[in-house]
C-alpha cells in the first residue's frame, strides 16, 4: 500500500475551500434525475448534461473531485476528451462509484447491505480488485462505497438491526482495504438515511454506533485512516418528524457525534446532501465551519443533489450556460462554507 500517496490525494481532496462534486448516480437514479425535469434519459442524455457540468469555467477553485459513474468514466467531452482525463487536466480528481448497488439482507426484511466486492458476471462487472485497477489506469484516484442505513422505529419495527449495521461496516472496511491496495483514496459512507419520522437523538445514536462499527472494522483489516475520507450524514431529524432542531443544533450535535465515533487521524470528513434543501446544506456546513472549536478534521462537502439540483432544473429550462451558472454559485457558495465564510445575503 502506498500510504504516501494516498496520504496526499487524501489532503488534496479535502484542501481548505474545495470539496467533492458527487456526480456517481446509477444510470437508474439518472433517469429519474433527467426524466424529474422532464428531460428522457439515454447514453448521451446523460453525457451531454454532465459534460457541460464539468466543463464550468472557474469550477476548479471549489471543486477538487468529481466521483463518476462506471458509464461516465468511459464517456467523452464534447470534444473528444476522456472524461477524466479532462477533469485532470484542470487539476480536479477524478472519482469512482465502486459499489454495485445493495441487496436484501436474508432474515432483516427491509434492510439492505450493500456488495460490490466479488464479481457479478451476470451484471457485467469484474472483482472489485480488479475493478480498482483498471479505474486507477484511466485515472480514477479515489472511489466510493455506500451503505444505506434505514431508521423505522414505528409500530413495533425496530430498525436498523445490529445485523444490518454489522454486515454494512464490514462491507465498508473490506471496501476501504482494497481501494488502498490499489492506489485509490476510499470514500467511506455509511448513510442513515433521512427518511421516517425518527427525531435527532435516535439519528444520532444510529450514526454514532455505525461510525463505531465501521472504523472498528477497518481497524481489524488494516485501513489506513489518514488515506481515507469519511463521508457521514449530518445528525438530523428525519423528514417526517414533527421535531425538527435549529440549524445551529444540527451542527452542533453533528459535530459532537463525529468527534465521539470518528477516529481523529482519519483523512478528512466530506458530508453528503442527503435531501437537505441546496442553502440547509451549505448553511449546516458553514455553521460546523464557523465554531470556536477546532476539529480534528476538515470538514467539507460531497454533495450530489445539493450541488446539482438547480444546474439541473436549468439544463432542462434554459440551457447550457445557465445550468453552468447554477452550478458555478452552488459550488461558490459551498467553498464559502468550508472556512465559516458564507451568509445568506450571498445567495
Ligand atoms: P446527496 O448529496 O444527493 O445525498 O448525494 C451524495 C452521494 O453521493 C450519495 O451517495
Amino acid at each position: 500500500m502506498d500510504k504516501a500517496l494516498l496520504e496526499a490525494t487524501a489532503a488534496a481532496l479535502v484542501k481548505p475551500g474545495k470539496g467533492i462534486l458527487a456526480a456517481d448516480e446509477s444510470n437508474g437514479t439518472m433517469t429519474k434525475r433527467l426524466e424529474g425535469v422532464g428531460i428522457e434519459s439515454s447514453e448521451e442524455a446523460r453525457r451531454a448534461y454532465r459534460a457541460n457540468l464539468f466543463a464550468t469555467p472557474g469550477c476548479e477553485s471549489a471543486v477538487s473531485g468529481v466521483i463518476l459513474y462506471d458509464e461516465t468514466i468511459r464517456q467523452t467531452m464534447d470534444d473528444g476528451t476522456l472524461i477524466p482525463e479532462y477533469l485532470n487536466s484542470r487539476g480536479i480528481f477524478p472519482g469512482i462509484k465502486v459499489d454495485t448497488g445493495t441487496v436484501e439482507m436474508s432474515g432483516c426484511p427491509g434492510e439492505v447491505v450493500t456488495k460490490g466486492i466479488d464479481a457479478e458476471p451476470e451484471n457485467g462487472w469484474s472483482n472489485l480488485d480488479t475493478r480498482c485497477k483498471e479505474y486507477f489506469e484511466m485515472g480514477a484516484r479515489f472511489a466510493k462505497w455506500r451503505a444505506v442505513i434505514k431508521i423505522d422505529t414505528t409500530s413495533g419495527s425496530s430498525k436498523p438491526s445490529m445485523d444490518c449495521l454489522t454486515d454494512n461496516a464490514r462491507a465498508l472496511a473490506n471496501y476501504a482495504l482494497i481501494c488502498q491496495q490499489q492506489g485509490l483514496v476510499p470514500i467511506i459512507e455509511p448513510e442513515v438515511l433521512m427518511e421516517g419520522a425518527h427525531d435527532a437523538n435516535t439519528c444520532a445514536e444510529v450514526t454514532s454506533e455505525i461510525l463505531r462499527q465501521t472504523f472498528e472494522e477497518c481497524r481489524k483489516v488494516g485501513v489506513h485512516n489518514p488515506g481515507a475520507l469519511l463521508k457521514p450524514n449530518m445528525v438530523i431529524s428525519g423528514k417526517d418528524s414533527n421535531e425538527q432542531n435549529s440549524r445551529e443544533h444540527v451542527a452542533i450535535s453533528t459535530v459532537e457525534c463525529l468527534t465521539e465515533s470518528v477516529p481523529h487521524d482519519v483523512g478528512g470528513v466530506v458530508f453528503l446532501s442527503g435531501g437537505q434543501s441546496d442553502e440547509e446544506a451549505t448553511d449546516h456546513l458553514n455553521r460546523m465551519n464557523a465554531m470556536a472549536v477546532e476539529h480534528p478534521w476538515q470538514l467539507s462537502y460531497s454533495y450530489g443533489r445539493a450541488l446539482q439540483a438547480a444546474a439541473l432544473e436549468a439544463w432542462a429550462n434554459e440551457g447550457a450556460e445557465a445550468s453552468q451558472v447554477a452550478f458555478a454559485h452552488r459550488a461558490k457558495m459551498n467553498s464559502l462554507a468550508r472556512s465559516g465564510d458564507w451568509d445568506i445575503s450571498l445567495e
